[in-house]
């Protein structure tokens, strides 16, 4: 069969529950677009005409997908036909199971979708969650076909009645059905042609509806973003590979290397088969190139380019709304292997934020794992930071896939919101500043007042009691005869914070600024006890480093329940009917400390125990073992005074 050159080609799948002919549909469409092997179609249709069948054509799919997949390596199988001058593609798998990972880990990149509902059965559990993860990966475009109407007698009523039942649910999963056509693969019906039997219809057979669709658009317009394949020598020459994901590249474009943060500009676009005399200035999305650059910096594998000012973001720690295949199921703190683009590196569970039930689209907090074919939004961590795209802003860098001992177990797609770039102030923004010593050191001051100067760090929701203990042991303290001064979120927000809100990037930078403030506190000497929800890990870390041995993380540990029935400022009754957004615990993130120094649980125990607690643990801390005298004399002066 001679095939037709064509300059455009729809990569499609199809989905839906079992046995509401999928395969069917496949081989109609095949046989209707005369894509079938020289001879096959014959040799089945005599063999079924000997049985006395009617020609199943899933039978027929299934010998003609035996013969492909003997050339197939990878396990997507793509059947190929030609319709008016359009190349498609659709990508199927052997099994169900392996269909799905290639959706999931990015094998199977579609341009648009057929979601085949059985017109006796109507929409079944597979029925939604294939429609979900269209969803969930951003294919919008969408066909319905009402498959088996022969069976309901071509009955119009049945055909409203399920294509009503299809439409709701995909509404609820933002996706609208360009079209919902009743067809019978098995007889042709409104597949290539209208077909007689459908004459109530007046939309348009399958064929013509994939016509209508888009093919492939390379998001050119999207961030340019270059993931590093290899480093190879080429003699003198050092040259960077990969594929162009998104963007265009061209030579002279200052480069941002992430995570290294490394900058250099592109000397050179080299492509393959090297077309000489002819120089490559401009490369696009989807192109694989090398590049060559000014400078000598560090680059390699799993390293992704940028333009200078539109870099990715870079944190530790990111959500990922997740389809989960393994049969073992997905648990906090276990550790899997992650891909993201060309990068690889271990990634620990840190929560299962919502479990989502894709048959009714009910969300479940904080359930305790996740099982095979479940879908769930989780929060992943990495040791170090990598470099990250929202699945929103770029479609093709923001997805991750997840193996266990070296299968696809689970993937997804990422989001960066209640988190911020942590590619931010690694180093002074001006140059001409040299540090002046101080003749003074914490030792000295220290071993005068018999104490040292220290911080300790509240951390916990809001209402979980930071505040009201802070501002106890800061008076405990000073009878005791210690300096001391609480940093308050309430307080310093409406003075040295007043410029900052409650987006994770302000966040980040309260943090950041009372970290050095409470620091330079504790070198002058006072106990420093801080009072911020400082909801991130990675922000008390940075604060932690800057004086790291007289940092003290304290966890204020209440439940979120508990804080919102104290709701002290009656805060959380505002954010539960959506008048605060952000809010810590419902629309943004608390991260609870993993290792803190001491955690005071203010649920079970009261004001003044807690108080004592915290008291207690400041005094063992500061106190210079050698000059409790001191302290006791210094005590006996305040007294007297
Ligand atoms: S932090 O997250 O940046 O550390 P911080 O401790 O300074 O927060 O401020 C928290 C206090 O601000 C809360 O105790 C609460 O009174 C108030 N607040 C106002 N809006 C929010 C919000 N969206 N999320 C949390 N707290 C808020």
């Amino acid at each position: 069969m001679a095939r037709k050159k064509t300059t455009e080609k729809l990569r499609i799948v199809i989905v839906g529950h079992v046995d509401h002919g999928k395969s069917t549909l496949i081989g109609r469409l095949l046989y209707d677009t005369d894509s079938l092997l020289d001879g096959r179609f014959e040799e089945m249709e005599a063999a079924s005409k000997k049985r006395g069948d009617i020609m199943e054509w899933s039978f027929l799919l299934d010998s003609f997908q035996a013969e492909r997949d003997q050339a197939v390596t990878i396990d997507t199988t793509q059947i190929n036909f030609v319709h008016e001058d359009r190349d498609y593609v659709i990508i199927d798998a052997p099994g169900h199971t392996e269909f799905l990972r290639n959706m999931i880990s990015g094998a199977a990149q579609a341009d648009a979708a057929l979601l085949v509902v059985d017109a006796e059965e109507g929409v079944q559990e597979q029925t939604k969650r294939h429609a979900y993860l269209l969803s969930m990966l951003g294919l919008r475009q969408v066909a319905v076909v009402i498959n088996k109407m022969d069976k309901v007698g071509y009955d119009i009523k049945r055909y409203e009645t399920v294509a009503s039942e299809t439409v709701s649910f995909l509404k609820s999963i933002n996706i609208s059905p360009s079209k919902i056509i009743p067809i019978s693969a098995r007889n042709g019906d409104m597949i290539a042609t209208r077909g007689e039997a459908l004459e109530w219809y007046d939309g348009k057979p399958v064929l013509d509806v994939l016509g209508g669709f888009d093919p492939s658009r390379l998001p050119l317009a999207r961030d340019m973003r270059f993931p590093v394949q290899d480093v190879y020598r080429l003699g003198e020459k050092r040259v960077i590979v990969g594929r162009l994901e998104s963007g265009i590249l061209r030579t002279g474009d200052k480069l941002l290397f992430s995570p290294t943060d490394e900058e250099a500009t592109v000397t050179s676009i080299e492509q393959w088969p090297d077309t000489k005399g002819t120089k490559k200035i401009e490369a696009k999305a989807g192109e694989s190139i090398g590049i060559t650059l000014d400078k000598p910096i560090f680059v390699e594998r799993g390293h992704s380019a940028s333009a200078y000012t539109t870099p990715p973001m870079l944190s530790k720690v990111f959500r990922v709304h997740l389809f989960w295949l393994s049969k073992n199921p997905l648990k906090v703190g276990n550790i899997y292997k992650m891909r993201l683009n060309t990068f690889e590196c271990p990634v620990t569970i840190q929560s299962i934020d919502r479990h989502i039930n894709t048959s009714d689209l009910s969300f479940q907090d904080k359930a305790g794992q996740v099982g095979r074919n479940e879908v769930a939004e989780v929060t992943l961590r990495t040791a170090d930071l990598i470099a990250l795209d929202s699945y929103q802003d770029n479609y093709r860098t923001g997805r991750v896939v997840l193996y266990e001992e070296g299968d696809v177990c689970g993937g997804g797609t990422i989001s960066m919101k209640g988190y911020a770039d942590q590619r931010r102030l690694r180093k002074p923004k001006s140059e001409n500043i040299t540090k002046v010593d101080h003749l003074l050191s914490y030792e000295r001051r220290a071993t005068r007042e018999g104490y040292g100067g220290g911080i300790f760090w509240l951390t916990g929701l809001s209402g979980s009691g930071k505040s009201t203990l802070a501002m106890k042991v800061e008076q405990a303290l000073f009878e005791k005869g210690y300096q001391t001064y609480v940093l308050d979120g309430d307080n310093v927000r409406h003075g040295l914070n007043v410029d900052l809100g409650f987006s994770p990037e302000d966040r980040a930078e309260n943090i950041r600024r009372v970290g050095e403030v409470s620091s330079l506190m504790a070198h002058a000497g006072l106990i420093c006890i801080t009072a911020f929800i400082s909801p991130y890990r990675s922000d008390r870390n940075r604060a932690r480093e800057i004086f790291p041995d007289h940092f003290h993380e304290i966890s204020i540990n209440a439940s979120l329940s508990a804080c919102e029935k104290r709701d002290p400022k009656g805060l959380y009754k505002k954010a539960r009917k959506g008048e605060i957004s952000d809010f810590t615990g419902l629309s943004s993130p608390y991260e609870a400390p993993e290792n803190p120094e001491l955690t005071i649980n203010t649920e079970d125990n009261d004001i003044e125990t807690c108080v004592t607690q915290i008291v207690k643990y400041i005094e063992s801390n500061v106190k210079l073992a050698t000059q409790e005298s001191n302290i006791e004399n210094f005590e006996e002066k305040a007294l007297a005074n």
